[in-house]
């Protein structure tokens, strides 16, 4: 199925709706970056206010940013199915989503209660009204592999905003919940792996060969890897209170299916059928040699307690799958989503022919990408090796600060195209 074939004009949402969360995005990224160079510490430990203002920066405000906002016209596309009043949907989950990331990280900044209450408050009822739309589009949808995927996903993101809220009122000294060591590295699972993981999963099941013109994905894989995943994340997150001792086999389980699913598709790029250059094929690249890489790092911890108790090991593993492998699949989808967005609505709203109105190609500079790559790029390998060698992180941050800023710009720069040939953004 092409997207063009797939998006009717009626049913898509008008452009302004995910355009507002694809440009709001970078300026998170670039927090991040600023919290880089502002704390060169964050980097020292996980458990700083600063490291887990950072985390929340890259996965509320960059990552689930663009998320919800590539959900917004991909339903209609891979579920037949349109978000409910996407108007309000987005006003009531844009906003709220930018101030409760805003205040949350305040919050782990300044450990100020207000802050911390203030980023509950939003944080919850933005994404309850998301998930709750995206739960009535997603019931009503085509069923497929990519929508049961999606469906596995979003509820994934429900638990780990249901265990963020949690650990916030611990953090702001409110409640202490039971079993909060299980609470968190559920929270950080469910997230990590389940919203972020089995969306990127389900997702690349239609676009990698869309996009980059490679084989499907074989079948078997696509019909169970996220079910079983899934499964595997419940499993992980009882394993610790009610039988420890399976826990080494399901996280091994766990790592299996994640080294299937890279390994499958750094092998479908190579069978590509296009062999032009294509940034954003780099960044699918980067994205699975990073998670492979998790993947290495993780395994020696399995058998030698000292890595896996030092501190460089979580470090380590947090900017390989988060900046890595999720900012890196998700900055490359943008340059692949924002262009395509803006040449749709330009065909439909103008009825144009092909020919009079620019092509996705020309709506961002390849040289401006290709730059942005290079930045990013450069930012995450400084990042890993800053995890030993600490006087490198101020470096880092300049340049994760660069790539923020030149993604924003390249963006900017396809939505000043689409207004200047006539687009209208309502
Ligand atoms: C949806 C995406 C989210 C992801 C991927 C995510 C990820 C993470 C990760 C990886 C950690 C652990 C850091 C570490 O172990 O070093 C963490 C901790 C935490 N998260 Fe989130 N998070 C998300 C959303 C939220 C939300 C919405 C809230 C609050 C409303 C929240 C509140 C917290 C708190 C308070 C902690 C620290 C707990 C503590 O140590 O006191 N998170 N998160």
């Amino acid at each position: 199925m092409s997207l063009q074939a797939g998006l009717s004009f009626e049913q898509a949402p008008p452009f302004s709706l995910p355009l507002r969360f694809f440009l709001t995005a970078p300026l998170f990224l670039l927090t991040a970056a600023i919290l880089i160079v502002w704390a060169p510490e964050t980097l020292a430990s996980r458990w700083s206010p600063q490291a887990l203002a950072l985390t929340h920066a890259l996965t509320l405000g960059f990552l689930a940013m663009v998320m919800l906002g590539a959900l917004m016209p991909m339903l209609p596309v891979v579920a037949g199915a349109t978000l409910p009043a996407a108007r309000l949907v987005a006003w009531f989950s844009h906003v709220p989503l930018t101030l409760g990331t805003a205040a949350l990280i305040t919050g782990f900044l300044t450990a100020e209660p207000a802050a911390y209450g203030t980023g509950i408050a939003l944080l919850a009822g933005g994404f309850a009204t998301f998930i709750l739309a995206a739960a009535i589009s997603l019931a009503r949808a085509v069923s497929g592999v990519t929508v049961v995927g999606i469906r596995f996903a979003v509820t994934c993101l429900g638990i780990t905003i249901l265990l963020g809220l949690v650990l916030t009122l611990l953090r702001a000294g409110w409640w202490a919940p039971p079993a909060i060591e299980a609470a968190l590295s559920a929270h950080a699972a469910f997230g990590l792996l389940g919203w972020v993981g089995l969306l990127i999963m389900s997702v690349a099941y239609q676009v990698v060969p869309m996009f980059q013109i490679t084989p499907p994905y074989p079948p078997q894989l696509s019909r169970w890897l996220v079910a079983v995943l899934f499964l595997l994340l419940l499993l992980h997150a009882a394993a610790p209170l009610f039988f420890p001792a399976a826990s080494y086999l399901i996280d091994t389980a766990l790592a299996s299916g994640i080294l299937v699913f890279s390994l499958t598709t750094l092998r479908l790029l190579s069978q590509r059928r296009r062999k032009l250059p294509d940034v954003t094929l780099d960044f699918w690249r980067l994205a699975m040699a990073s998670l492979i890489t998790c993947i290495l790092v993780w395994l020696p911890a399995q058998f030698f307690p000292a890595w896996a108790a030092s501190n460089i090991y979580p470090l380590l593993l947090g900017v390989l799958f988060i900046g890595g492998f999720a900012v890196s699949v998700v900055n490359g989808m943008l340059y692949k989503i924002v262009p395509f967005l803006a040449w749709f609505h330009l065909q439909a709203q103008l009825q144009a022919r092909a020919g009079s109105i620019p092509t996705m190609k020309e709506m961002i500079s390849g040289r401006g990408m290709r730059w942005q790559f290079r930045l990013h790029l450069t930012a995450n390998a400084l990042l890993v090796t800053a995890t030993w060698r600490p006087e490198l992180v101020i470096l880092a941050g300049l340049l994760l600060a660069l790539s923020a800023l030149l993604l924003w710009v390249n963006l900017l720069s396809a939505a000043h195209l689409f207004f200047n040939r006539g687009g209208r953004f309502f």
